[in-house]
């Protein structure tokens, strides 16, 4: 036994099963990765277009430029990469389904326990009736620059509230102040 614990500790082989990384944890370092490119991009563009276009310019970056990276990153990984929140203004893209509606619940009242939402995730293997799915939710934390366009009515610029109310008679996304979260990147992907 004693020769045994010996040649063990000295194979790394033998500690292989104790480290080798979880199947959760490889999914979500995955999905991790895929909504940081999402949120980076998306805020490397608007504040881009913010700074040479001003917000009545930009509109266009959270509405098209947003779901073709999505739309990219979704491909590229073969999982469904979107974005998601309690309060759309679209609500043909952004609308949770049951199990986001949950998470994103439970987002809120971290923030209202006092928990920063810069970090905040959640990731878990579920049984739907369709198979089984990795599934991992990130949340969209309101900075300053998106206060232009989901602020406070009476903080919005007069052109931009004329363009969202043509465009999306049925906004909910505005009224948010910085600190609270506005959504949430989602990543969906079969498993097994
Ligand atoms: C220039 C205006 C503008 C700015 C600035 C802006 N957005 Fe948006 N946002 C929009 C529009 C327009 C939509 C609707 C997009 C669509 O049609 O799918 C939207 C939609 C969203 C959605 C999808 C869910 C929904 O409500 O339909 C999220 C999430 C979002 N914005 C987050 C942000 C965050 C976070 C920021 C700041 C980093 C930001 N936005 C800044 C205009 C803006």
């Amino acid at each position: 036994m004693k020769q045994l614990l010996a040649v063990c500790a000295g194979v790394l082989a033998c500690a292989a099963p104790v480290l080798a990384q979880s199947d959760l944890e490889r999914e979500t370092q995955a999905a991790r990765a895929l909504s940081a490119q999402l949120v980076q991009q998306l805020g490397a563009t608007l504040k881009a277009e913010l700074g040479t276009n001003g917000p009545e310019g930009a509109i266009g970056v959270c509405k098209d430029t947003a779901p073709t990276i999505a739309g990219n990153l979704s491909r590229q990984s073969g999982a469904r990469v979107a974005r998601v929140s309690l309060r759309t203004r679209n609500a043909m893209l952004g609308t949770p389904d049951a199990w986001e509606q949950t998470v994103l619940a439970d987002f809120d009242r971290r923030v209202e326990a006092g928990e920063k939402p810069e970090a905040m995730e959640h990731a878990e293997f579920v049984d739907e009736p369709a198979g089984r799915y990795f599934r991992y939710l990130k949340a969209i934390p309101v900075q300053p620059m998106c206060l232009a366009c989901h602020g406070a009515t009476d903080t919005i610029p007069e052109g931009v509230k004329r363009k969202l109310a043509a465009d999306y008679p049925n906004d909910r996304a505005t009224g948010y102040a910085p600190g609270q979260i506005r959504g949430a990147v989602t990543v969906k992907k079969p498993s097994n």
